[in-house]
């Protein structure tokens, strides 16, 4: 089995489990024509012809966008057929639920009966079965951030020095989970597109807190010169730890969040310091895990107040059509 690891330590979708968005769209009409209207979607037609795209490239030495692996991985979602990879779409369905080949069947497969007549216990063996072949759902916040931080905080460093691509936006989970990119339509059968209740938003929040953290961190340990990169991964840094401080003061019942902050001041923010750095990312993410283990986000309402509202989200969600 060959596994392609990006440069955030994560594994990326193996082109030759890449089954494609039209096999999703098969049952997932609704999800599909959400993700339709979103960036991740036309950024597959509208990257090559970007004139700044095509300034990043030569920078780079790339000559054809769509087929060199430095920029497919983060703006393609890349097949393999037969013995060639092909980019077939943007960002799609796979680059955040995981590669389907193994667990298409499994997830929707009811164990071989139907919806009804599964039993419980079947349907957890199900879901476990295809967690296990790969397929991250919906409960699984701390892998799914991982997948958006990770193309996000943009941890090249070649690509934002040399290249001049920007280092990462002020992505922030919350905001940018629940415009655009929102397309919770299938469970409500297509009646309405659902936005996260308060608790799941209070777990968006700071799991995207300390995931920013972890990535970020990450990408400093990996600064070789003192060059904008390196200045904006440190401040990127920085700017985490200080949201997790003030998350700290008003969620002091969730003694995880300051523990978060002591892991990132336990490596000084310089280059050539990787295995504090490191050690200190791998430190925060052990949190993260016991975090998304332990709490819900019912007993976090001391974070309300810092979370985003509806009219700082990144876009505008889609309407449900009532039809799925
Ligand atoms: C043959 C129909 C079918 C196809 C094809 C299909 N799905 Fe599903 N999907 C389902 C069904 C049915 C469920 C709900 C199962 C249940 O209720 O237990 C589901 C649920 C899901 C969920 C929700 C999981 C959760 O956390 O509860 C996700 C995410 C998902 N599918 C993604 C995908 C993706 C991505 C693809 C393409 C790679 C895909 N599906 C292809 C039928 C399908
Ligand atoms: C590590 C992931 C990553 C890689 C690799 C990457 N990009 Fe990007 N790129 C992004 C993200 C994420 C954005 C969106 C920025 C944001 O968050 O707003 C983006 C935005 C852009 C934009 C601005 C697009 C717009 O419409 O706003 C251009 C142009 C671009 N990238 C070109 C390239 C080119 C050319 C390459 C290959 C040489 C490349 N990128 C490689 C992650 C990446
Ligand atoms: C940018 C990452 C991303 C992409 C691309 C993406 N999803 Fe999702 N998907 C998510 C996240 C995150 C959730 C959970 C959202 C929440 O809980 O509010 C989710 C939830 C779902 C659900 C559960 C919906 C419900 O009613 O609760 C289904 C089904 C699903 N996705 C299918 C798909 C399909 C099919 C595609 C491709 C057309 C797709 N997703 C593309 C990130 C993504
Ligand atoms: C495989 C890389 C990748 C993953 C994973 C990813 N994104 Fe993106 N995202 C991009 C790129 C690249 C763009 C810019 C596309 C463009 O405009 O050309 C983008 C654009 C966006 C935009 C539109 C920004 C704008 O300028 O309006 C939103 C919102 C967004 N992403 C949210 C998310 C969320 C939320 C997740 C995780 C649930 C996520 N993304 C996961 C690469 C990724």
């Amino acid at each position: 089995m060959i596994f392609f690891f990006g440069v955030h330590g994560a594994i990326a979708s193996d082109p030759a489990k890449i089954v494609g968005p039209n096999a999703c769209a098969e049952c997932h009409k609704q999800e599909v024509e959400a993700w339709k209207e979103t960036h991740h979607f036309k950024t597959f037609r509208d990257l090559p012809r970007d004139a700044e795209a095509k300034k990043i490239a030569e920078r780079m030495g790339v000559r054809r966008i769509r087929s060199e692996s430095l920029c497919v991985n983060c703006h393609y979602t890349v097949q393999r057929k037969d013995d060639k990879e092909e980019a077939i779409a943007g960002i799609s369905c796979e680059s955040c639920h995981g590669a389907g080949k193994d667990w298409i069947k499994i997830h929707s497969g009811f164990s071989g009966k139907t919806a009804k007549t599964e039993t419980k216990a079947e349907a957890q063996a199900r879901w476990k079965l295809a967690e296990s072949k790969g397929m991250i759902r919906r409960h699984a916040l701390y892998q799914l951030a991982k997948n958006c931080y990770g193309c996000h905080v943009v941890p090249q460093e070649d690509l934002v020095n040399k290249g001049g691509h920007r280092a990462g936006s002020a992505f922030e989970l919350v905001s940018w989970s629940q415009g655009e990119v929102l397309h919770n339509t299938w469970y409500s059968r297509g009646k309405d597109n659902v936005p996260a209740d308060a608790a799941r938003k209070r777990m968006l929040y700071l799991v995207g807190l300390g995931v920013e953290l972890e990535t970020a961190l990450r990408a400093v340990a990996k600064a070789t010169v003192r060059k904008p990169y390196a200045f904006f991964m440190a401040q990127r840094v920085d700017r985490a730890r200080n949201r997790l401080v003030a998350a700290a003061k008003v969620a002091p019942n969730v003694p995880e969040i300051a523990k978060m902050v002591e892991y990132a001041h336990s490596a000084a923010l310089k280059l050539n310091n990787e295995r504090l750095l490191t050690a200190a990312a791998d430190g925060v993410s052990n949190l993260l895990t016991s975090i998304t283990e332990k709490y819900d986000g019912t007993t976090m309402t001391g974070l309300d107040g810092l979370i985003p509202v509806t009219g700082q989200f990144k876009g505008t969600a889609r309407k449900a059509s009532a039809v799925n």
